[in-house]
């Protein structure tokens, strides 16, 4: 794969359908798979095969139907999980087994209980163990950037000498700021003799709203892989949002000079089946797929997007599949805006009766949010009537 080439592993089925008010049946995750295929994601994570019948079920079947991306289960450090993780993706063309372990003195010894050494030797074991199922194995080392860097290089060093061909080091609660993620995954694959022989993989939460910022650096120290989701979703304040960081790298690639395999005009329609399915609404102000990110509503913006799209947008709607911008009516609007809707309307009005469609828009618009097209044309209408009676 060309150096400037990122995978996009996108676990919307695993970190993104555990966090609450995000679950699937096993219907829905496939009809999901089917399109995170069609958008083109390199890696789908398709569940937590361990977790449940269903979820196991669900991965199995994923691995069955879907042909392109490598099919990811997630199994802790641990044969139960690993075994039941392997038998799950088997059916895949290309399968992973996705085996974590927590890292940090904090997560070892007030959750797993463990002492560094026995996380190590699991580690060991593991991934071994997992290696014997498929070729293709990741590790994952659990709040990683909260970890110790001398026993995480150990870690990381052990799990690529047993294997592992992609190592994730999780910014697990999105403590991190981008410089220290970036000084992070330098150094640790400056200091891993092994490091060579892995792709290097960020994973990073949204706590303090840094997870796009935060993945983007790890690609500048090296990273290859980035682990997202699409609208964002994951667990407390979501993972990476899948269509930023995509977008990132198209629309600022004097920045961000990184290639992806996603068909970015699948984008809208990936994010809209997800908030059908799960029946969580996308925020309206969200980056790329909310419904205000190609609407405009201000006066002078609109009067600016109506002359040159260019003034307010900064990549065209139909470049995330997104039909086309659109031209709010509110309080905020202007005439031009309503000159337009009345024109594509059908209505041609005078100067003086654009100012009175105008006035009547504005005074609608102080009662109620936005004005619809059928109200425009109840008032334009209204003014017909009132005109034709004045001439009776
Ligand atoms: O956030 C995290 O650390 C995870 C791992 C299991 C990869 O989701
Ligand atoms: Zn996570």
């Amino acid at each position: 794969m060309a150096d400037d080439r990122l995978i996009i592993f996108d676990t919307t089925l695993r970190d993104g359908e555990q966090a609450p008010g995000f679950s699937m049946n096993t219907a829905e995750k496939l009809q999901l798979a089917r399109q995170l295929q069609v958008l083109g994601v390199d890696v789908m994570e398709a569940g937590f095969p361990i977790a449940s019948k269903d979820d196991a079920e669900a991965v199995r079947l994923i691995a069955s139907e879907i042909d392109g991306p490598v099919i990811a289960g997630l199994a802790r450090c641990n044969p139960a999980d690993i075994e039941c993780a392997a038998e799950s993706v088997k059916p895949a063309r290309r399968s992973r087994i996705h085996t974590f372990i927590a890292t940090s003195d904090l997560h070892l010894e007030r959750k797993l209980r463990i002492s560094r050494d026995e996380c190590l030797q699991s580690v060991v074991d593991n991934v071994k163990l997992a290696r014997s199922f498929t070729d293709d194995v990741e590790f994952s080392a659990e709040d990683a950037t909260r970890s110790d860097t001398d026993f995480l290089c150990r870690v990381v060093e052990t799990a690529i000498d047993q294997g592992a061909t992609t190592i994730n080091l999780p910014d697990t609660v999105g403590y991190s700021t981008a410089d220290e993620i970036e000084q992070f995954f330098t150094g640790i694959i400056g200091r891993v003799p092994n490091a060579d022989r892995a792709v290097f993989s960020a994973h990073c939460h949204d706590d303090l709203g840094l997870a796009v910022a935060n993945s983007l650096a790890a690609v500048r120290a090296g990273c290859r892989q980035i682990e997202c989701t699409i609208n964002g979703i994951g667990e407390r304040a979501g993972n990476a949002s899948l269509e930023e960081l995509v977008m990132v790298t198209r629309v600022r690639n004097d920045r961000m000079p990184y290639a992806t395999g996603i068909r970015t005009t699948e984008i809208y329609p990936t994010s809209q089946l997800l908030s059908e399915l799960t029946r969580e609404p996308v925020q309206a102000n969200k980056a790329i797929v909310g419904r205000n990110a190609f609407a405009h509503e201000a006066g002078i913006h609109q009067d600016g997007v109506i002359k040159d799209r260019r003034t307010y947008e900064i990549m065209r709607p139909a470049d995330v599949g997104v039909a086309q911008s659109t031209l709010v009516l509110g309080k905020h609007s202007g005439r031009h805006a309503v000159k337009q809707r009345c024109e594509q309307l059908g209505f041609e009005l005078s100067r003086l009766e654009l100012d009175r469609v105008y006035r009547a828009m504005i005074d609608l618009a102080d009662r109620q949010k936005t004005v619809e097209d059928t109200d425009l044309a109840a008032i334009v209408a209204r003014l017909q009537t009132d005109r034709s009676a004045g001439a009776a």
